[in-house]
């Protein structure tokens, strides 16, 4: 399987038999090893604690520290991680070490790596969870986008960083629990990363007929149905939000549907609704200049879509789940959406249009209504929807709201198992007013308040007819500064959700 940069595999050698450019073990604070570092150790007649006496580690969580030619040892180099306390080392700091580790071999001349984190016990985990997060967590950390530049980092010869990965367990009888781990792991990450790519190339390339394009690809690949529904198809559906927010664009709209259909034939699917904003100005209600460029990223959650079917569809998963993906540009224009207009939805509903940078809902709502032709037993829909999120949740937990509590609890305990966590937040009637108009059934905005609650308000009043939850994911989805670029958020929730749902329904 080569679906990544790192060829990866499950063995179960001995750490210092192993010839190779690296072995990577773990120490615990306060200098406890790990039994493949206690392994190393005593084949070097004690020269990890010799390094360890001296000082210079530790074991406090994430550190590293890099060994070269020890005596006794086949690999060249031995990598030290720091895990922290034993007694504190569960999930997260089992990820966080893993990350560690990838990291401090990104830039060194070690290729063929051996690592022996997968031994380590952490709680309640299973050897597949250890091994798939290993694999996702170090393919996570070794992301690069280099689609775009021309200029390669890296000198023809040196190639740097891991090029292949064995990942150790204890026991020959761990290989295939490990084996399942490792797909998983690829599984995800696949979606992940596509997730990322889409987000990170520039606006002028991935425009609403790009994504359409790589829908198509993905169907071919994996077998989905794909449709691509043109402007007039959208007109002949009424889709008039929809389409007052595309008609300031030179870029055509498209609705993509996709069809991943694994599961029993008589079952309700799982909807998944993604915005697709390739950019978003404001339109007629211009954003300010600094950092818009940010606003290429408003199409992450229709690029979660595409990740998460991806990454389902890798894993074959016996499910029925559909996808729809509304996209366009948001721009200034001649012919663009004013504030002011009323536009009348697929629903029949009519909607104000006071601000033309509360477009997302404009888009999202057609699209919902669309998504009562599948009959769905769920629909979730990914949005990078109000900066107004980010003021109430940061960068940490994406905005989680829904019509049905159950629903809300199944993803936030995804989001929980996944290390990609939601937050619930209120969607009480009593925020309902604030939407309301003298000129039309609703207005799309709120005002400030609560932006990110009435927001998910003007969604709510196109999904009465399932069970509906929302995801805000503007906080989320990418990141800004020094490390800009896509977090490939929330796939991995979404595909706990999933992988979840399909053990229940086969049960
Ligand atoms: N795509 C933006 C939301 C956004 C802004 C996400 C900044 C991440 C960072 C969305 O279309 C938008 O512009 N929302 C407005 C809504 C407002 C006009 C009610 C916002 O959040 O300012
Ligand atoms: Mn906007
Ligand atoms: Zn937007």
């Amino acid at each position: 399987m080569k679906h990544s940069t790192i060829e990866f595999s499950i063995k179960s050698d001995k750490p210092e038999k192993l010839a190779c450019d690296c072995v990577v073990v773990g120490v615990y604070e306060s200098r406890k090893l790990s039994d493949a570092a206690q392994t190393i150790d005593a084949a070097s007649s004690g020269y990890i604690s010799n390094i360890l006496k001296r000082g210079d580690m530790d074991g406090k969580l994430e550190s590293t520290i890099m060994l070269h030619s020890l005596p006794g040892i086949q690999s060249e180099r031995v990598l030290l991680v720091g895990l922290g306390k034993e007694t504190e080392f569960t999930e997260k700091q089992y990820c966080k070490a893993v990350r560690a580790s990838a990291k401090a071999l990104a830039n060194t001349g070690a290729n063929v790596v051996g690592s022996f984190l997968a031994e380590l016990p952490v709680k309640t985990m299973d050897m597949r969870w250890k091994v798939s997060h290993l694999v996702e967590v170090t393919l996570d950390a070794s992301y690069k986008f280099n689609a775009i530049k021309r200029k390669s980092e890296d000198k023809p010869g040196t190639k740097k960083g891991i090029a292949s990965l064995s990942i150790n367990v204890p026991q020959a009888s761990d290989t295939q629990a490990g084996t399942v781990g490792l797909a998983d792991g690829l599984a995800l990450a696949a979606g992940v990363s596509l997730t990322k790519d889409l987000g990170n190339l520039p606006p002028n390339v991935c425009t609403p007929t790009y994504l359409a394009e790589q829908a198509i690809l993905l169907g071919k690949t994996y077998g989905l149905k794909i449709e691509v529904l043109e402007r007039a198809a959208l007109e002949k559906l009424g889709m008039g939000s929809f389409l007052a927010v595309a008609q300031g664009s030179e870029e055509p709209p498209k609705l993509i549907v996709l069809q991943h259909l694994k599961g029993n034939k008589n079952e309700k699917p799982v909807v998944l609704v993604g915005k697709g904003i390739t950019f978003d100005t404001g339109g007629i209600s211009i954003k300010p200049g600094a950092e818009m460029d940010e606003m290429k990223y408003d199409m992450c959650g229709a690029a979660s879509v595409l990740g998460t079917f991806k990454t389902i569809a890798e894993m074959d998963l016996p499910l029925n789940v559909i996808g729809i993906i509304p996209t366009c540009e948001n721009m200034p224009d001649g012919r663009a959406v004013r504030p002011g207009d009323v536009v009348t939805s697929m629903s029949g509903l009519t909607i104000e249009v006071l601000n033309t940078d509360a477009e997302g809902r404009l888009i999202l709502c057609d699209a919902l209504t669309y998504a009562e032709r599948f009959e769905p037993s769920d629909v979730i829909d990914i949005a990078t929807l109000t900066g107004a999120c980010v003021i109430a949740l940061g960068h940490h937990a994406t905005g989680l709201f829904s019509n049905n509590d159950d629903l809300a609890k199944e993803l936030l305990s995804a989001g929980e198992a996944s290390l990609d966590r939601a937050w619930h937040m209120p969607m009480w009637e009593e925020y309902q007013p604030l939407l309301d108009s003298n000129f039309a059934d609703m207005a799309n905005i709120g005002g400030r308040a609560g932006g990110s609650i009435t927001a998910a308000c003007f969604l709510s009043r196109f999904a009465k007819k399932y069970d509906w939850a929302h995801l805000d994911i503007a906080g989320t989805a990418w990141k800004s500064g020094k490390e800009k670029g896509g977090t490939g958020r929330p796939v991995p929730l979404l595909t706990e959700f999933l992988v979840a749902r399909a053990k229940q329904t086969n049960k």
